[in-house]
């Protein structure tokens, strides 16, 4: 398994950054080579830094091999001048700033070189994310392996080869899990129309959303649509839900529209 980066300064540890720390360390990360500039840490991450020993704040910091930005996007402006010292041209700077381009990374970091642009999802805060990522022409061989090793400890990871693509990837797995939030509330809200209370509403809903999920990741091997016939006997009640959802206008339809307008707000944003 590929060696983690030396030495890594993460700048916000918010709830994505701090998840991603979180997961480094759990995945053997050792805290020495972690550095974390994070005004208001949270208890976790305060706990964190003087249990295991991470650098919180220091008062001084050289280039490190990777500096990952994690700050809100409309505090790039505010945190570049005191960042911009950290990253020179052997510095790889890793953001996973929504609607931040690589040409706009660059012009608030000038003498960075190598740069990466990765949109991560929460379930990273349990292990469980999916990240897409795009290398700038810069980043070289080695560079690659620590971001795969960043990212593969807090779930998944695929390489892009279009920068535009970022947008497509932050209208599904970006803003993913508040759809598959809202599919759960859909169902819990169908139930109580059928006249299940609202407890039992809920509770039939999430369980149903978790352990399906579970049942997902647990067959990988298994196409969803496999799946899905699995639990649809033909002219049963599954599957007159289905022909529901899947008539004209229905589920794929509405998906398709809800993630192209997703991509449209990313790209509008972009910049
Ligand atoms: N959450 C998601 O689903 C998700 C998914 C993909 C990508 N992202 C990206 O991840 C980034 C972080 O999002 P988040 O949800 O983790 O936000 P967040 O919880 O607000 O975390 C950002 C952290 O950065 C800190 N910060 C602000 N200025 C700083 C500075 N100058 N130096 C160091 N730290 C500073 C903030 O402190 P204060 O609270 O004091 O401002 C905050 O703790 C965003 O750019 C977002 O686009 C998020």
């Amino acid at each position: 398994m590929t060696q983690w980066p030396t030495r890594i300064v993460l700048v916000g540890a918010g709830k994505m950054g701090g998840a991603m720390a979180v997961g480094w360390l759990q995945a053997g990360l050792k805290a020495s080579a972690l550095a974390i500039l994070e005004p208001n840490p949270s208890e976790e991450i305060a706990s964190l830094a003087a249990s295991r020993g991470v650098a919180l704040n220091p008062a001084k910091s050289a280039p490190p091999d990777v500096l990952v930005l994690a700050v809100k996007p409309q505090s790039l402006d505010a945190t570049a001048p005191q960042i911009a010292p950290l990253a020179d041209a052997r510095t790889l700077v890793l953001s996973i700033l929504a609607g931040k381009t690589i040409a706009n990374l660059k012009a608030r970091l000038p003498r960075a070189g190598a740069v990466v642009r990765a949109m991560p999802n929460t379930p990273a805060a349990i292990g469980r994310g999916v990240t897409a990522a795009f290398a700038s022409p810069e980043v070289n061989a080695e560079q690659r392996r620590w971001t795969e090793r960043l990212f593969v400890a807090v779930g998944g990871f695929h390489w892009l080869t279009d920068e535009h693509a970022i947008d497509a990837v932050t209208a599904i797995s970006g803003g993913g899990p508040a759809y598959v939030f809202a599919l759960t509330e859909a169902l819990a809200a169908a139930a109580e129309k059928l006249g299940l209370p609202p407890e039992l509403s809920m509770s039939l809903a999430r369980g149903t959303v978790e352990g399906s999920g579970e049942l997902m990741r647990r067959e990988s091997g298994t196409p969803p649509a496999i799946l899905r016939r699995n639990v649809t006997s033909p002219g049963g009640t599954t599957a007159a839900a289905l022909a529901v959802l899947q008539s004209e206008g229905g589920l794929d339809d509405l998906m398709a529209r809800a993630a192209a307008a997703a991509r449209a707000r990313a790209a509008e944003m972009a910049g």
